[in-house]
């Protein structure tokens, strides 16, 4: 790998003596949506299926997933949400009415997937329900019936529909969202609107369990739209757990050609990067606005569809979203977790977009084949942040500069966990150049330094069907301790985790 140190090194200092809040697991959280090939072929293949599965989801994907240790998982959408009504999902299989899946293709969406299938699916890899609920063209009826379906033991009428469909026990869901982009897919609504319909429908998700209280989320912000998180803190907040925000990175600054996802040069690796690192400001910004009207923070900024956005593969059905995951897409995921980190006082949630097929997905499947995406190999390292708790850091780096952009080319997070070992995660997002990062250690007597490392040797490394390995997770042993001096030789272009 041709990469030598520029002369400047990074200069972090990690004080264990001070500490941070603890980084919520919902912030390693998904999304799956009806959209493409996310939930038919990625999850879901019917158990008359040659592909090995359990009552017909996929175990190969299940077993990747699981690995991820995946705290919740957000579904069915997304714009589908919002068009999706929940009792064509349920009962036998080969009655259940047939539908148009207007915003993602106009394929015909079967309804073989549906809550049962859902609760299979988050049971089978463990993890928390997030369910998004239909506002753009559901009634409050509809809604506050599913919650019912769901989540009552009482001898009510939906409940026992669900009984009668072969559930008994309901099923805890402990996040709901209240629509999805009402600003757009989900009705084009004004924030005012949106905020009383918010307080109207949310008044109906009832706790039908008080052991199993429901938090509540509402629909936020696309973006820098600082005006909707104003008129819906001031409006609703007491009546919310969390506001949700949403924000792609596209390379280019046209939705029509957003850039490809495998063929780039360094001028849209640094863009794309430079992107990425926009979610800071828009948590500062966002965050500032939910301080002012919830100082105790008690609501949770819930950024529940984040990633990369590219133009589809070539070939492949426009209304898919279905795009190839590089290196590049490993540095962003690295830089964004740092930066949720380091908001983690307000951040409680985040959901990739999304997890199999579409857009920055963590597992490709082609009919019985499935990959691993260099962002499948982030979110597997750094899980060990998962549930621990910050410890600050401050970080002088060098810059790296392509043309007329300029980020930094270091980006450093750490974190303690209950059992006391601490994890430190390296990004550099210079694609030429190694660099020194010289960690000064103060309350940690670290005697050993242990590491993996993904990195490649082009900024376009991906995986494929043919190459399912050609980039993965290595040891890395460019990290040395003496004292409370850490020194890590930080390779070109790569994501690190240590563990002290
Ligand atoms: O993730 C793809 C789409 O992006 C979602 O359906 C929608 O909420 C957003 O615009």
């Amino acid at each position: 790998m041709a990469s030598s140190p520029t002369s400047a090194p990074a200069v972090l200092k990690l004080d264990a003596g001070q500490t941070g809040p603890v980084i919520n697991r919902n912030v390693y959280g998904h999304f799956a949506e009806h959209l493409g090939r996310c939930i038919y072929e990625g999850v879901w293949v019917g158990s008359d299926s040659p592909i090995p599965n359990t009552r017909g989801i996929r175990n190969d994907v299940i077993a990747a997933l699981k690995q991820l240790d995946i705290p919740v998982l957000r579904w069915p959408g997304g714009c589908f949400a919002d068009e999706y009504h929940w009792k064509d999902g349920i009962g036998p299989r080969e009655s259940r009415p047939a539908m148009i899946n207007t915003h993602w293709g106009n394929v015909v969406e079967n309804n073989h997937f549906g809550t049962h299938e859902f609760m299979d699916l988050v049971g089978q890899l463990g993890c928390d329900a997030y369910i998004c609920g239909n506002v753009g063209s559901g009634t409050v009826q509809e809604m506050m019936e599913w919650v019912e379906y769901m989540t009552s033991d009482a001898i009510s009428p939906m409940a026992n529909l669900r009984r009668a469909n072969g559930r008994d026990e309901p099923w805890v869901v402990r996040y709901f969202g209240v629509g999805n982009e009402s600003w757009g897919c989900g009705g084009n609504m004004t924030p005012e609107y949106y905020s009383d319909q918010y307080r109207r429908y949310n008044t109906f998700v009832k706790n039908y369990r008080p052991t199993h209280p429901i938090q509540r989320y509402a629909c936020g912000a696309n973006g820098s739209d600082y005006n909707w998180t104003e008129v819906l803190m001031k409006k609703a907040a007491p009546l919310m757990h969390g506001l949700s925000l949403h924000y792609y990175t596209l390379p280019n600054d046209s939705w029509q050609n957003k850039g490809s996802a495998t063929e780039f040069g360094e001028d849209l690796w640094i863009t794309t990067l430079r992107k990425t690192l926009f979610m800071e400001e828009l948590i500062t910004k966002h965050g500032a606005i939910m301080d002012q009207h919830d100082p105790a923070k008690r609501v949770g900024m819930i950024i529940d569809e984040w990633g990369t956005w590219y133009n589809v593969e070539p070939g492949t059905n426009p209304g898919f979203l279905y795009q190839q995951s590089t290196l590049r897409d490993a540095i962003v995921a690295g830089l964004n977790f740092h930066i949720f980190h380091a908001h983690a006082d307000r951040v409680t949630m985040t959901n990739i977009a999304q997890t199999i097929n579409v857009l920055q997905a963590m597992v490709l499947t082609d009919g019985p084949r499935m990959l691993l995406t260099p962002t499948y190999h982030v979110f597997e390292m750094f899980k060990v942040h998962q549930g621990a708790t910050v410890i600050p850091v401050t970080l002088t780096t060098p810059d790296y500069a392509f043309g007329q952009e300029k980020i930094p080319a270091v980006s450093a997070s750490a974190s303690r966990n209950a059992a006391g070992r601490v994890h430190l995660s390296l990004v550099n997002t210079n694609p030429h150049h190694a660099i020194t990062v010289q960690c000064a250690l103060t309350g940690i007597s670290a005697d050993k330094v242990s590491g993996r490392v993904l990195t490649a040797p082009a900024m376009n490394t991906h995986n494929t069907f043919d190459h399912p390995e050609a980039i993965k997770p290595a040891d890395f042993t460019g990290a040395k301790l003496d004292g409370g001096q850490l020194t890590v030789e930080l390779p070109a272009k790569s994501v690190v985790i240590l563990k002290l």
